[in-house]
């Protein structure tokens, strides 16, 4: 039986890729959960799946070098997974520096326990040990409309505190390979989208918003562009690389589905009002009267846009969720847990949301 240590699977997308791997292998893999449980990490995300046999959470903490070696000593890891990260852009801009830490000095953590755990004594590693980081498009920078798109060979060049973490994790992991030889993909996807995810993201933000009449905050024009993907689809990407990358490659993952702020703001709006049956109050709260241009965020990338072509061409994965159903899947999904979404918008959220949102 496999044995998967994931970082960071009580966040948003680990938490969809442990459900996404049970759903799809059932008893025949066992997951190790390993989650600092900060702000963005919750344990609500997977009541399901917690009293399986094959499932272990730890609360610890990637930059804890002792206890994340004792994982490693106390199981058999064959793949590594790494989510955990600091995330949120707008965070980054406030306090770099936990991003570094977490982000660069815990990676580089995750990298020595795993190696110390799979080296030989010749220097080669043990037959199918993986370790895959999960990276994000960020790190290539910023396009122009009209420019191409991101491709694994597009130049790093990130601008935030945080795609400037990632960037360097990403280096890390990448000279593991080059000077040892460590057994590792990493993948670099854009935007996701889907159940589950922190409420100080774009979309999970403005649908709370909206069905409670608060205003919707839009950085600068409104005009940047992501490039959407279901979270689902990064899960089964991810598995997929696992399954089949080359050792040492680097694979984009991508949604094919650039759309500016702006007018996911507006489908949004548009599928809550069709959604929401007529005696539902909330229906009269939502508005476009509620769209607000605020300040725009420092150093805002313009466009990000992925060519997910290597990974379609080696591996076989494409996009399969069109955006207007998944964001259905989503906003169905919030509407039938209520109670995660007041869970953790209570205390410390309002806070965050006042100082976030006060000066724009
Ligand atoms: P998230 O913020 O929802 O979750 C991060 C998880 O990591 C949380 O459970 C948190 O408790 C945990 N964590 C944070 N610091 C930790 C530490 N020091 N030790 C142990 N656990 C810690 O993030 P997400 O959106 O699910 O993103 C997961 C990963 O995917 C990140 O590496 C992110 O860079 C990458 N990514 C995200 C997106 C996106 O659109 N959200 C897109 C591409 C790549
Ligand atoms: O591209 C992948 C990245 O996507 C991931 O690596 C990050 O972890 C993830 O947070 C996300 O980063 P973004 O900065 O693109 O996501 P965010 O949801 O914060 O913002 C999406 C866009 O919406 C961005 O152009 C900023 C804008 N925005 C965001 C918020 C929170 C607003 O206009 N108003 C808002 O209130």
């Amino acid at each position: 039986m496999r044995t998967y240590l994931v970082t960071g699977g009580a966040g948003f997308i680990g938490s969809n890729y442990i459900h996404y791997m049970f759903r799809k292998y059932g008893d025949e893999i066992r997951i190790i959960n390993v989650d600092a449980l900060t702000y963005a990490g919750n344990l609500e995300n997977l009541k399901d799946v917690e009293n399986r046999e094959n499932y272990t959470f730890i609360k610890a903490d990637i930059r804890d070098r002792e206890a994340i070696e004792k994982i490693f000593e106390e199981n058999d890891i064959d793949r590594v997974v790494h989510f955990a990260a600091e995330s949120h852009v707008d965070r980054s801009i406030r306090n770099p520096e936990i991003f570094v830490e977490t982000n660069v000095l815990g990676t580089l953590v995750m990298l020595n326990a795993a190696k110390k755990a799979w080296e030989l004594p010749d220097g080669s590693f043990k037959e199918d040990k993986k370790f895959l980081h999960v990276s994000t498009d960020e790190v290539y920078g910023s396009l122009e409309e009209g420019d191409t798109y991101f491709y694994e060979t597009t130049p790093i060049d990130p601008h935030s505190p945080y795609s400037a973490s990632k960037a360097s994790s990403d280096m890390l992991v990448k000279a593991y390979w080059d000077t040892y030889h460590f057994p590792m993909n990493i993948t670099n996807c854009s935007n996701n989208y889907g159940p589950y995810q922190f409420p100080e993201k774009l979309i999970p933000l403005i649908i709370n918003n909206a069905l409670q009449g608060k205003k919707l905050p839009v950085y600068g024009d409104g005009k940047n562009v992501r490039d959407w993907l279901y979270v689902d689809d990064h899960a089964k990407a991810i598995d997929m690389v696992q399954e089949k990358g080359r050792l040492g490659e680097r694979y984009n993952i991508g949604g094919h589905n650039e759309k500016q702020n702006i007018e996911i703001i507006n489908i949004i709006l548009e599928t809550l009002q069709e959604m929401l049956p007529d005696d539902d109050p909330r229906k009269k709260l939502v508005s476009k009267d509620l769209i607000t241009y605020v300040t725009d965020r420092k150093g805002h990338d313009r466009r990000y846009a992925i060519a997910p072509d290597k990974i379609k061409k080696e591996i076989g994965w494409y996009p399969e969720t069109m955006f207007k159903d998944g964001i259905r899947l989503t906003i169905q999904w919030y509407f039938e847990h209520e109670d995660w979404m007041k869970n953790v918008t209570s205390g410390d959220y309002q806070k965050y949301y006042q100082d976030m949102y006060q000066d724009k």
